[in-house]
């Protein structure tokens, strides 16, 4: 088991801290197995580049393992990844007894370590992708992957020894003393796990990422939590590429905009409106609308499709003043996915007050959908006249989703009909 400095290749060291009990981390990851805070030290002629720290609760322990590998005097470099306080509550007391080292972090970062350091007066160099700093012999050049996991990520890459010192991609909350991925216990659960509660939201940011990594050689991965990858490195970067892609084929993909439309209906009321709204939306070329009873349905599918959709409509009864269990379930999921500037809706039928339209709106406005169309509330049964006032609230989203709506005729003699618009 670890404990003190380990040799990743000649002058290259992981200085980090088992945490084998830690069972949450950042207040909803589950950690069965706890997790480790990765921090590496790279020597070259003319210095010694420390590269992160560790949780707080941990300094003693990174100290002790970087004072058997190098002096504080001879740390010319400090890199830091990514600012998240589980790398960099050791830093201010690193930088105490190396205040002669500079410190590197993305162009991103600035503003952030000024908040966690609370100073306005720090110097630092604030690098992007194709800069570099030599430390003799030694080269690490960085490259500028934000929002894996917050948008001051970077990884950090020593060319002469092909070693990618990634941050929080690729790594894993698993925590084994081991330390190699072929020597630890079977962590690819963990592995997938963290991708899909951490990386997948930003996976366009993956991709742009795995963009700059995947030309690179690699002989090693070293993460900032879990396994260092030594053993077919490119095996994760892969797969990361393969989670990264959309999940599912979509034959409409590149031909329609997809509408998805899921509803829940006590007595059929909404389940007709919502056949409506889908008849509604159909009617416009170049969408493909999709409804969806959630009684019948499993939640994850149904992320995995609004992860890809284009807009997304809720139609949901009253029931005691809310909307019911299963539509809040559903969104509620939507944490592990990217659906900013989708479009959202609602709709429903009710009894005697009606409020689940407006909070349903309310949420997806504070998912930050757009809601550019009002939604539709039906008291008990639809009529003939409301079924088409569903069927034209399914059109509008959908020329919405065209970008058909965008054009407005004007009638210029409605404008002169009100002389106060003149006045100003
Ligand atoms: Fe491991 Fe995002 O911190």
């Amino acid at each position: 088991m670890s404990d003190g400095p380990v040799e990743l290749a000649p002058g290259v060291h992981w200085l980090g801290a088992l945490d084998p009990h830690l069972r949450v981390f950042d207040v909803i990851l589950k950690t069965a197995n706890g997790t480790s805070y990765n921090a590496y030290c790279v020597r070259g002629e003319r210095g010694v580049a420390v590269i992160d720290t560790v949780k707080a609760e941990y300094a003693d322990r990174f100290f002790a393992s970087l004072e058997q590998v190098a002096s504080y005097d001879e740390i010319t470099v400090i890199v830091l990844n990514h600012l998240e306080p589980d790398h960099t509550g050791a830093l201010p007391e690193l930088m105490r007894r190396a205040p002669q080292a500079r410190l590197y972090i993305s162009v991103k970062a600035q503003m952030m370590l000024k908040a966690l350091l609370k100073s306005e007066d720090l110097a630092f160099v604030p690098v992007d992708t194709g800069d570099t700093v030599d430390l003799g012999g030694r080269t690490l050049a960085f490259l500028n992957t934000p929002f894996l996991h917050w948008p001051d990520t970077q990884c950090t890459y020593l060319k002469e020894d092909a070693l990618l010192f990634s941050g929080d991609v690729f790594g894993c909350h698993f925590c084994d003393g081991r330390l190699f991925n072929d020597r630890v216990g079977d962590f690819r659960f963990s592995f997938e796990y963290y991708y899909q509660h951490i990386m997948r939201p930003f996976r366009e940011h993956v991709r742009h990422a795995l963009d700059l990594i995947e030309p690179l050689d690699l002989a090693l991965i070293a993460p900032a939590h879990g396994p260092i990858l030594r053993d077919e490195p490119r095996a994760y970067v892969q797969r990361y590429r393969q989670l990264s892609a959309p999940q599912l084929r979509n034959e409409a993909a590149d031909r329609a905009k997809t509408l998805l439309i899921f509803y829940i209906s006590s007595y059929g009321n909404t389940a007709r409106m919502a056949l409506a709204v889908r008849d509604g939306a159909e009617s416009v070329d170049g969408v493909r609308a999709s409804l969806y009873d959630l009684q019948g349905g499993e939640v994850t599918p149904f992320v995995d499709l609004i992860e890809e959709a284009d807009g997304i409509v809720f139609g949901s009864p009253t029931i005691n003043g809310d909307a019911v269990k299963p539509i809040w379930d559903l969104l509620s999921s939507l944490a592990v996915v990217n659906i900013k500037d989708k479009l959202g809706a609602a709709f429903g039928s009710y009894g005697w007050t009606g409020e689940a339209v407006q909070m349903l709106e309310d949420r997806l406005r504070g998912l930050k959908l757009r809601v550019p169309v009002g939604g539709v509330r039906v008291k008990l049964i639809p009529s003939d006249e409301e079924l088409d006032q569903c069927r034209r609230f399914g059109q509008q989203l959908a020329e919405h989703l065209t970008g058909r709506n965008a054009r407005r005729v004007i009638d210029m003699s409605e404008l002169l009909k009100e002389p106060h618009h003149a006045q100003g």
